[in-house]
Parts: structure tokens; sequence; C-alpha cells
């Protein structure tokens, strides 16, 4: 059955009063939006991580603010009533608050409903001036891709007691800011569900265990088109690139054999 998906800001909010969880995948582009969109899931996220899965990067690093805003205004155009939340890239939103301003300004203007930006410490003041502008802003602490380089790659964070506190403390600040809802990546099941009890916005998990109010996945990791490592979060709903391969490989046949087209595929 179809269900009422979420639709705007306020519900990610009503979804956590009443015990609701929250489904958000990515998408990068406008065949993939309109399968989200189709679907009950409730919102999708342009993710920088297009950098990596649709321009073949090895970390989010290089995403730009054009790449994030050619990919919002493709999936907007056809997310219908899907709420879309849009990443702003590596260090947009770390050179002042005009500058971050102006690049909500761009994936704002290009369909996007909310943005997401990694981390709090030391951008404070954007976030305040952000939310104060009306745009709904959604967080992300734990692993954030961003700061690869700093964590000397994709590891698991908020194992030591120490740190722990320190994500605890940051979603705490990113809920005092304003933040509707916050990202919480690949941090311990614990961690997540202490973090998910403690606040009143909703927490989106991608590797924080089954206790968040919601969970985020990569599009092409879901459908198993992302190759062949998978981080222990991801669940395969489909293996997508052998159905696909399959699909590319009876067309060959078939061009090769003389069996495409056939006389119905054929104009008189
Ligand atoms: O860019 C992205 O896809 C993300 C999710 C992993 C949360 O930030």
């Amino acid at each position: 059955m179809r269900q009422v998906p979420v639709t705007n800001v306020r519900d990610f909010a009503r979804f956590k009063q009443e015990h609701r969880k929250i489904s958000i995948v990515t998408a990068y582009d406008a065949w993939s939006a309109h399968l989200v969109e189709r679907s009950n899931v409730d919102a999708i996220l342009v993710g920088d991580s297009a950098a990596m899965v649709m321009h073949g990067h090895r970390t989010t690093v290089p995403a730009t603010l054009a790449m994030m805003a050619m990919h919002t205004a493709a999936v907007a155009r056809v997310a219908g009533n899907k709420f879309v939340i849009a990443d702003l890239p590596f260090l947009s939103y770390r050179n002042g608050v005009s500058s971050a301003i102006r690049a909500v300004g761009t994936l704002m203007r290009s369909g996007a409903h909310a943005v997401k930006l990694e981390g709090v410490d030391g951008h404070e003041d954007v976030i305040r001036q952000i939310v104060g502008s009306g745009v709904p802003v959604m967080g992300h602490v734990g692993l954030t891709p961003q700061s690869v380089n700093e964590f000397g790659g994709f590891r698991v964070q908020g194992r030591e007691a120490d740190d722990a506190e320190k994500i605890a403390r940051q979603a705490h600040a990113l809920e005092e800011l304003g933040c509707f809802s916050l990202v919480l990546e690949c941090i311990p099941a614990p961690l997540g569900a202490r973090i998910t009890r403690e606040l009143t916005i909703p927490t989106i998990g991608i590797g924080a265990g089954p206790c968040t109010d919601g969970q985020v996945l990569v599009l092409q990791d879901l459908w198993g088109v992302a190759g062949d490592h998978a981080p222990r979060f991801v669940r395969r709903y489909i293996d997508g690139e052998s159905m696909l391969t399959d699909a590319l490989d009876r067309y060959d046949a078939d061009v090769k054999g003389g069996r495409f087209p056939s006389a119905a595929e054929s104009y008189s």
C-alpha cells in the first residue's frame, strides 16, 4: 500500500513524535529521482557522494558547488512532492557567512527544500545564519566524509569514550542551532540510540544501528550497482549489477544475432 510520504520539513518532527521511521535515499539525476518519486521513500538527499558515485572520485572532497547545483536541479525537476535535501560541498560553508549564504542560495534556487552540512565546530555562526534565513538545515556527525583526510580513511567514529562524548556534544549543538534533523554516520549502535533518545529532532542513521528515527542509504548501494565493495551497513535489495549487465548482454546477443529490431519494432 502506498503510504503518505514526508513532504515538508515539519513532517520530520511529527514523524519522530509519532514514532514513525523516516526513509531517505540519495539521488543525483532525473531518471533515478523519477523512480524514487514513484516509491514510498520519504525524501531524497542529493548527497555530495555524487562526486564518488557519479564522477568516479575516491572521496567527496572534489565535489563542487556547481556539481551539486546541477545534480540538485536534475533531481528537483522530477521529484514531485518528495522533500529534497542538497549537500553543501567541501569548504563551501567554511569561508565566512556571506560565502556560505551564497552557496545555500545556489542550492535552494536549484530546487532544494533544505541543505545538509557536516560537523558544527567553527561554523556555528554559519548554521545560525542559514537557519535564520528560513532555510532548513540537516546536520551530519560521526563519520563526516568531507573530513576523511583528518580521519585517515572511512572509519567508524565514536568508539572511544571521549570521541563518543564529542559526537554527542556536536549532536546537541546542532539541535540547539535549529537543525531540523541530523544524520548519524558510522557510529556504534548504542551511541546512535543514545543520541536519538536525547534529541527532540529526528536522527537519520547510516551505519548507526537500528534505533535512529530514520535511515538513509546511497541508492546505488541499495540497488547493488555500486561495485563489489560495500560497507557493512549497506543492505543490497537487488543485485542490480547482474540484472543490468545481463540486459546489456541480451541486447548485444539480439543485435549480433539479427533478432533486434523485429518487424514490430520497425516502421513500415
Ligand atoms: O553524500 C551522501 O550521500 C551523504 C549520506 C551518506 C548521508 O552524506
